[in-house]
């Protein structure tokens, strides 16, 4: 603390509160994460008291409740067979999976009902095993419970796992706003274990690989070319290749909230959300039936377009971008792109000033200087961006 002393006959002090307050949490990769024999949760649970019993509420996303083996099952043979470490509060807690849990506030409610019932206190700790939804609903309840209870997420999606679930922000909608309510939490750990990802739907095994598009595209030219050389095994799911790419994504999403400067996202950049203030725009107007990761290969079309007529990027990369997300899987257009208010303007555009919003401070938008290179400016030339529409709707027809 330091002391601004100023004249008497100020009569306003400053006293300057001044901490920091340093945050790590494991990422371990892993397989077979509620196999008994796997320890990797139980040396998480026990970091810092390796001998006392901890106690557990676990939520798990009902897109994973069915597989076979039933995880609810495997959850609870596991508890009980390293009952030494871990007390569960209760049996695990189904919850809907999907953007549902996010855009009805009962959820939280009721699971913070969950957590008080159960005598949960900040020592306890709540795992969300599931999607980006699941994790981003639960993590919002531990991160508010009590003011901070230790939060564990097991990802179950390629976009949870190689972005949402690594990274340090939770939330839920509201008023029709993607992430209106939530919170920064750094998790207490993050466990990424690959076998979820063979039960996913092909849907979502697509879906969530256009954030590695992204990451590659403002970041990393060499994992870019990697992923159109590879681009085979992945629009077939090759194990391997999905592996190398989710964890290099996830990497490269850690390094940025660690390095980048601004993890909780003060200033008015949003440095990992290229082609990101669209796709909001559009799961709003799709009402979620486009994914997530849909509506942003969707955005990073539009905007890769867009920097060629800003003159940022060279004429053909956006091409290049389009063919590889289509190779994906991706399409590159959908019907609400087009959807018009009553004076005429085109609705998504609205997404530029609700990414405004939500940060606040100058409009800051990430586009591309090249394949690799993200570069952030603070305008948008409307008339270019409706000709970068029209360029996609009419690539879309052709
Ligand atoms: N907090 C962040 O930093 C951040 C970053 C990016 C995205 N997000 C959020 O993440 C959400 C999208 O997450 P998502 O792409 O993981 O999709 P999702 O959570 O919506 O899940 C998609 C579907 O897959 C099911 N499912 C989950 N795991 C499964 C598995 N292993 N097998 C079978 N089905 C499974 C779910 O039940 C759901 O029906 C969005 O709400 C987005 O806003 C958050
Ligand atoms: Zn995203």
């Amino acid at each position: 603390m330091t002391t601004d002393a100023r004249p008497a006959h100020t009569q306003s002090t400053t006293h300057w509160q001044r901490f920091s307050v340093p945050y790590e949490f494991p990422v371990v990769f892993t397989e077979g994460v509620f196999d008994p024999e796997n320890t990797a949760l139980r040396e998480v649970l026990c970091r810092y008291e390796p001998a006392k019993r901890h106690r557990v509420v676990v939520f798990v996303d009902d897109g994973l409740s069915a597989g076979k083996p039933p995880l609810v099952e495997a959850i609870n043979t596991y508890a009980e067979r390293h009952r030494d470490v871990i007390d569960l509060a209760c049996p695990p807690v189904v919850v809907p999976g999907g953007e549902k849990i996010k855009s009805e506030l009962h959820f939280v409610e009721g699971f913070q009902q969950t957590l008080f019932d159960l005598h949960i206190d900040r020592h306890s700790y709540v795992i969300a095993v599931g999607g980006g939804a699941v994790l981003d609903a639960v993590g919002l309840v531990a991160s508010t419970t009590h003011r901070g209870v230790r939060h564990i997420r097991i990802p179950t999606t390629v976009l949870a796992q190689n972005d949402s679930g690594v990274g340090v922000k939770n939330g839920v909608n509201l008023h029709g706003v993607k992430n209106f309510v939530g919170t920064f939490a750094p998790p207490f750990a993050v466990l990424n274990d690959l076998r979820f990802i063979i039960s996913l739907p092909e849907r979502d095994k697509i879906a969530g690989m256009a954030e590695a598009v992204k990451v590659s595209l403002i970041r990393d030219a060499e994992f870019f070319t990697w992923i159109e050389r590879h681009s085979d095994e992945l629009a077939t799911f090759e194990r391997p290749a999905m592996a190398t790419m989710i964890r290099r994504c996830a990497e490269l999403h850690m390094r940025q909230i660690s390095q980048g400067g601004d993890p909780f996202e003060s200033g008015s950049a949003r440095p990992l959300d290229y082609g990101h203030w669209s796709a909001h725009k559009l799961e709003s107007l799709t009402r979620h039936h486009l994914r997530h990761g849909e509506a942003v290969a969707i955005g990073m079309a539009l905007d890769a377009r867009y920097s060629v007529l800003a003159g940022l990027l060279p004429q053909g990369e956006e091409e290049r971008i389009c063919a590889l997300l289509e190779y994906l899987g991706f399409e590159l257009w959908h019907p609400a792109l087009a959807r018009t208010a009553t004076n005429g303007e085109w609705v998504v555009l609205e997404g530029l000033k609700d990414f405004q919003e939500h940060l606040g401070g100058e409009l800051t938008v990430t586009l591309l200087a090249g394949i690799g290179t993200g570069v952030e400016v603070h305008e948008i030339d409307l008339e270019r961006m409706r000709e970068a529409m029209i360029w996609l709707q009419q690539r879309a027809s052709a």
